[in-house]
């Protein structure tokens, strides 16, 4: 189970940022259900519509006054035989992105309560979307992934899951491109990183764009127990990995006196996993002092640092793979030479998800083009087409490999129209080929690489021109069904007569 116990969002605008209009986070900020760009005003970040990005789902808007623009429409997805519902941007191989969904279901459909989904990113299932307890106090909801891309895409799907009653939806997706350095602790080849919480101590606002040029939010977090501290100074934080904003150093909270600095945070209840933890401290004082704001930090009593000596300049630490569960306390204890009491700035703690693969890209890329040959492929043919395994494209089935395989395509009688790409030939551990009953037209492609080919069922389309004489090389061929089309020309004489083949 995944959880985010992250603040949710206002419907109004939870903050103000003070962006110059030509400012944007890099990447893309997406209004689903949008026909027009449109500008939120009051952070002047400008929002595209999702047309584009995704060929399944209806748009609709909610009529409720001065919602924020971008949970004011939402696309939602009333088609209940396809798999998925997928988003797909275009991505930098190997580049890492933060991806934030948001979701407000506002009764869009004339319900009272919002349907409970799974979303999914690539191969791997991310969480369950529930956002019945948001939307019962008047919030809106969102979620937050940090992960690599291992193709030139990135996907980020929904799909229903058995607790799904109604259509589901979304309301915005943003995808924000990082930096190398940030992160690079954990694994992200196998770990996505899902927000738990990031936090700026002692604040009383959420940093977010233009302060953080990556469009992270960090939340304002106090402690009733503590006080709080701020500093004016400067701070250069482009050589810490995770690229914090200099405004997370400018407030703390510590202790009057020179004791043990206990905080429970984050404040919910974590399921009990790995997680990346990263903390940021910098000492308030001026720099001329000479005592030094020594302390160890201990994470649920074990130790997570010994004898940090905070400066002016600012430090991190971190531990990319630490398990927790249930409750965390974070306990920071003065140096017993030190004579100053210890303080935090910040933290971020991320729950590791490991990837559960992801299809063999060869396959990826040739279904790709399969299904922008045809004119009207299944809604959900877009995204991993093998993985999550419950969630494969309709008519796809694929290996049991780490890395799966297409091993056939049964697409009979689905009302496909378009050509059949050439790129089938490049599904090198296909069996089993049923295309029968469609309206395919075009000629039949070369299949001589897809040379584990059992079965060939295209009978009953539009295919015209002649049966491609490299079909006899296929030496597994069992059956070949390519009657009522318009193919001209001879089965190629290598093709009859061999024996245990079935020609039709
Ligand atoms: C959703 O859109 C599809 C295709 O544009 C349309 O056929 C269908 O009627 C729409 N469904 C609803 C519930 O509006
Ligand atoms: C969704 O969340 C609510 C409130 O937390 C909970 O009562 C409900 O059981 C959840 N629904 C599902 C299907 O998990
Ligand atoms: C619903 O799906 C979940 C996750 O796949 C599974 O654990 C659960 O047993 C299913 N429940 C029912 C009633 O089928
Ligand atoms: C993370 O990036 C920084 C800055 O580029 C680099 O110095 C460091 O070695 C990297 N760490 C890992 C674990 O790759
Ligand atoms: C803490 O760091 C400062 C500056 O680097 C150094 O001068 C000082 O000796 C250090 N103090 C301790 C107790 O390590
Ligand atoms: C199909 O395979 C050929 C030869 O290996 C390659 O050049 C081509 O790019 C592949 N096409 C796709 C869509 O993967
Ligand atoms: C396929 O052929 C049939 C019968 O000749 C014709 O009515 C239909 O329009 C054709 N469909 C396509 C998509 O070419």
């Amino acid at each position: 189970m995944y959880v985010s116990i992250f603040l949710p969002w206002l419907l109004t605008i939870p903050f103000l940022v003070h962006s110059s209009p030509d400012q944007q986070p890099k990447g893309l900020l997406i209004n689903c259900g949008s026909d027009v760009k449109q500008t939120v005003k009051e952070t002047g970040l400008t929002y595209i519509p999702d047309d584009g990005f995704t060929f399944s789902g209806n748009k609709t808007s909610l009529d409720a006054k001065n919602l924020l623009p971008i949970l004011s429409t939402l696309r939602y997805f009333p088609d209940k035989v396809a798999r998925k519902y997928c988003y797909t941007f275009q991505a930098i191989k190997g580049s890492k992105y933060l991806v934030r969904t948001i979701y407000y279901y506002g009764g869009f459909d004339g319900g009272k309560e919002p349907p409970v989904f799974d979303q999914i990113v690539g191969g791997t299932k991310w969480s369950v979307v529930n956002t019945t307890e948001d939307y019962a106090n008047g919030l809106s909801s969102y979620y937050e992934i940090i992960l690599v891309a291992h193709i030139k895409t990135l996907s980020v799907c929904i799909a229903r899951n058995n607790q799904t009653v109604s259509s589901p939806f979304i309301s915005a997706i943003e995808v924000i491109s990082l930096d190398d350095s940030m992160y690079n602790s954990t694994d992200l080849g196998a770990y996505a990183l899902v927000t738990v919480a990031r936090s700026s101590f002692g604040n009383e606002d959420t940093i977010s764009f233009p302060e953080d040029p990556y469009y992270r939010l960090w939340q304002p977090f106090k402690d009733d127990s503590t006080d709080v501290v701020s500093s004016q100074s400067s701070i250069t934080t482009s050589e810490f990995w995770n690229k914090p904003p200099a405004k997370a150093f400018a407030t703390a909270i510590t202790m009057s006196t020179t004791k043990k600095l206990d905080v429970q945070w984050p404040p919910g209840l974590l399921p009990s996993t790995r997680y990346h933890v990263s903390l940021y401290f910098r000492d308030d004082r001026n720099s001329k002092t000479n005592t030094w704001r020594v302390f160890s930090i201990l994470v649920n009593g074990k130790t997570f640092y010994s004898n940090l000596n905070v400066t002016t300049d600012g430090v991190t630490v971190y531990a990319p793979n630490w398990p927790l569960s249930g409750k965390t306390l974070i306990s920071l204890i003065p140096d017993t030479k030190s004579s100053i009491a210890p303080l935090i700035n910040a933290g971020e703690i991320y729950q590791l998800m490991p990837l559960s693969g992801r299809t063999l890209p060869q396959d990826v890329m040739a279904m790709e083009e399969l299904a922008r040959g045809f004119d009207n492929p299944p809604l959900d043919w877009s995204g991993d087409p093998c993985l999550p395994r419950e969630n494969s494209w309709t008519g796809v089935s694929c290996s049991q490999e780490k890395m799966p395989r297409i091993i056939a395509l049964q697409l009979t009688n689905l009302g496909l129209t378009g050509i059949l790409a050439p790129t089938v030939n490049n599904l090198t551990a296909l069996h089993h080929l049923w295309l029968g009953d469609n309206q395919i037209s075009g000629s039949i492609p070369e299949m001589n690489s897809v040379d584990q080919l059992e079965t060939l069922h295209l009978e009953s389309n539009n295919f015209t021109g002649p049966i491609p004489k490299s079909l006899a090389t296929l030496q597994y061929l069992r059956e070949i069904f390519l009657q009522h089309n318009k193919l001209d020309g001879p089965i190629p004489q290598e093709l009859q007569g061999r024996k245990g083949l079935h020609i039709l």
